[in-house]
């Protein structure tokens, strides 16, 4: 089946990988259900076989797909291990993914397994999960430090072995853009097999990469809410939704649910986003110098990549040393306020002499002492 381009967001799997977040099976049901009534194509529920909460969260999960409530596509993590297999396979899941660390870093280190080995190891793990009949993805780990050769060997093998999606994992997060699009400018003649791009972000390329994923052949950018995951991270669902609705026009997700999720996974991981993250943030769309302000006074445009209200996000602006007349005027104004040009002139010499960031509140008492 071919996919449309979208995303897979694996908040409940990659994003437990947080250091210090775990959710509990009822969270894990919230979350799936809030992030398929966002629309993603896929949702990567958790690996079943590390505990029993994560397997019976599953379940529950699956039980809502079976009711038609979640409509997203639900995945189950796996290693390249019987075991992982039949716990995945016995929750009948949409899809299994088996993964297996490819680079020599990795075989060497991890699995101390030759190249031939690895070969054999994911051959029969994909195959003996195709057997169930539950459609399978590998998902070649640490693809991105892996010879290009001996990469295009994995991604046969699994086609092969029948996976009918594979995933190139830059794991240490090391790739740029123009490295992503050579990986798969050289995987895409690969016949048979659809990609999915997992980005990580130790040096904050992740959702870079992931967009040069998608224009150069993945199809499903793997994602989680506030970019959680292992150490600092993947790509983040709500900026990569933005990013696909931009730059290519895609409805990965819907943008009103972005905001949402982004809090119910603050409050369920405790980990609270800065004010100036990227789309979700409190300040995505508050402006303060008094050039923005007097752009954005006139067309929103001259400031604003995309209408806040597509996001449920609000407009908003500062008053400071760094504004000017047609802010401060804006701002009283909507405060009910009318004052005179001179008037204003007063207040903004006021402001521009405290260093300080005034409130609406105190603002009216500037006014008040100044005027009343
Ligand atoms: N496929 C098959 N085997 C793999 C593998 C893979 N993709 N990746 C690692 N392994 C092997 C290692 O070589 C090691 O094997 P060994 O036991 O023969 O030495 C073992 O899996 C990992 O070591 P460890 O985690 O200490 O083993 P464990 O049996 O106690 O626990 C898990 C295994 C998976 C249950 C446990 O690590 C866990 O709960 N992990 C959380 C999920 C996870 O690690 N996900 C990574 C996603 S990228
Ligand atoms: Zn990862």
């Amino acid at each position: 089946m071919v996919i449309r381009s979208g995303i897979l967001d694996s908040t409940l799997r990659e994003g437990e990988q947080t250091p210090g977040v775990l959710f509990n099976r009822k969270q894990r049901v919230e979350i799936a259900t809030m992030l398929s009534n966002a629309r993603v194509a896929m949702i990567e529920a958790g690996h079943p076989l590390v505990s029993e909460d994560i397997y019976s969260g599953i379940r529950d999960i699956m039980d809502l797909k079976a009711s038609g409530i979640i409509k997203s596509e639900i995945i189950a993590h796996s290693r390249a291990v019987a075991s992982d297999v039949d716990s995945a396979a016995s929750l009948n899941v949409d899809r299994i993914a088996i993964f297996y660390g490819v680079s020599d870093m990795h075989l060497l280190y991890k699995t101390h397994k030759s190249k031939l080995e690895a070969l054999d190891i994911i051959y029969d793990a994909i195959s003996y999960a195709a057997s169930t009949g539950i459609p399978v993805r590998f998902t070649a780990e640490d693809a991105s430090r892996t010879d290009l050769n001996f990469l295009r060997g994995i991604i046969k093998t699994a086609v092969d072995a029948g996976a009918d999606r594979v995933s190139i994992a830059d794991t240490l997060g090391i790739l740029t853009p123009e490295k992503t699009r050579f990986i798969f400018n050289n995987i895409s003649d690969i016949k048979g097999v659809q990609y999915d791009f997992h980005g990580h972000n130790d040096m904050g390329m992740a959702p870079a990469n992931s967009l040069a994923a998608l224009e150069s052949g993945a199809s499903i950018i793997h994602t989680t809410v506030n970019g959680l995951g292992e150490r600092v991270g993947i790509t983040p669902t709500q900026v990569m939704a933005v990013l696909m609705k931009y730059h290519m026009d895609i409805d990965a997700a819907d943008l009103l649910q972005l905001k949402p999720l982004s809090s119910k996974i603050e409050e369920y991981t405790g980990i609270n986003m800065p004010a100036n993250y990227p789309v979700t943030g409190n300040y995505a769309f508050t402006h303060k110098s008094g050039v923005h302000v007097d752009g954005i006074i006139s067309n929103a445009s001259t400031y604003e990549f995309m209408d806040p209200s597509l996001l449920g996000m609000h407009r908003n602006f500062t008053i400071d040393k760094y504004s000017g007349k047609h802010a401060l005027r804006e701002k009283l104004t909507g405060m009910g306020i009318d004052l005179k040009d001179g008037e204003i002139s007063k207040v903004l010499a006021h402001i521009k002499s405290n260093n300080t960031v005034y409130s609406d509140e105190d603002l009216r008492e500037v006014v008040d002492s100044l005027y009343n």
